[in-house]
């Protein structure tokens, strides 16, 4: 593990020094998990906060308590961040946690374990729009440099929890069974409604018709931008400023179209073909 300015790295993987530390890492590392704990896997930008949004609301029947009074960092830490230490060992069970960690660096005892996994996928071209407004606004990351040069960074792996397909594959390929729900953002952006009974019958959770429309309603992009519990308006402006580019930024599958040239829609494209070549992954944006 090296330290590298702002960034710590991980088994290769960049990941920043104001959420990150060894400790946090070896917490990961030698946690056990439970049978019964859920785990969010996302690729960073890939709608992490949305999930910390929908999983306690589906888990306690759609009170709104807890999302609206616990910052979403301590309702549904990352497993590999500094606060999972904090705030893991006091939750009541079923554990609820997210991670961006590649399959191969879940906690040891993850593999023998029942615990379930949601894993979220988004279009790669909106990540990386996400995340190149997402390094504009938050002063622990690298300036982005202009839209081209944090292009090839990205295609190149030289981001944060590196290479999108890696991360992808390495989860797609796991052998997970009916433990793992595959899910994209942009379905979530389709039907939130459908998607939450999914989630609820995956989770073994029976919500009411009215429970499922007040989660949906709550989980709305324009709603969730109000909760200072889920907005990081609880973060200081030094560190996270909301005029240069707000956390919940647009909220929509597509984006990208207003962002990338069609040179560098066909570099992109192009690339992540190379990347993925030989394997059996289908995605709804595909066709786009
Ligand atoms: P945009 O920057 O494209 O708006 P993460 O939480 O993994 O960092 O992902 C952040 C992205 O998820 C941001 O995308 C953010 O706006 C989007 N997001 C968060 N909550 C959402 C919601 N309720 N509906 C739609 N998108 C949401």
């Amino acid at each position: 593990m090296t330290n590298d300015g702002k960034y710590i790295v991980y088994h290769g993987l960049l990941c920043p020094n104001e959420t990150h530390s060894p400790e946090s890492f070896k917490y990961a590392e030698e946690m056990k998990v439970n049978d019964d704990d859920i785990f969010v896997v996302t690729y960073p930008k890939s709608g992490t906060t949305w999930m910390q949004e929908i999983l306690p609301l589906i888990l306690n029947g759609g009170e709104l308590t807890p999302v609206q009074t616990i910052p979403n960092w301590d309702r549904v830490p990352w497993l590999e961040e500094t606060r999972a230490a904090l705030v893991l060992d006091r939750q009541t069970s079923p554990r609820a946690m997210v991670s961006h960690l590649p399959y191969h660096l879940m906690p040891c005892s993850f593999f023998s374990s029942k615990a379930k996994v949601i894993y979220v996928t988004r279009n790669p071209k909106d990540v990386m729009v996400s995340s190149f407004h997402f390094h504009k606004m938050a002063s622990f990351l690298d300036d982005p440099g202009t839209f081209d040069e944090f292009l090839d960074k990205f295609l190149s792996g030289q981001v944060l929890f590196g290479k999108w397909t890696d991360h992808v594959k390495s989860w797609h390929n796991s052998d997970l069974g009916d433990r793992i729900l595959y899910i994209s953002y942009e379905e979530m952006v389709k039907d939130l409604r459908g998607v939450l009974e999914r989630f609820s019958c995956f989770l073994g959770r029976e919500l009411s018709e009215e429970a499922l429309d007040c989660v949906a309603r709550h989980c709305c992009f324009s709603n969730m931008k109000t909760n200072a519990m889920s907005n990081y308006s609880l973060v200081p402006q030094e560190i996270m400023d909301s005029s240069k580019s707000p956390f919940l930024r647009k909220g929509i599958a597509g984006d990208w179209k207003n962002h990338f040239s069609p040179e560098q829609d066909a570099k992109f494209s192009a690339v992540l073909k190379e990347q993925t070549k030989g394997l059996d992954l289908k995605f709804c944006w595909d066709e786009d």
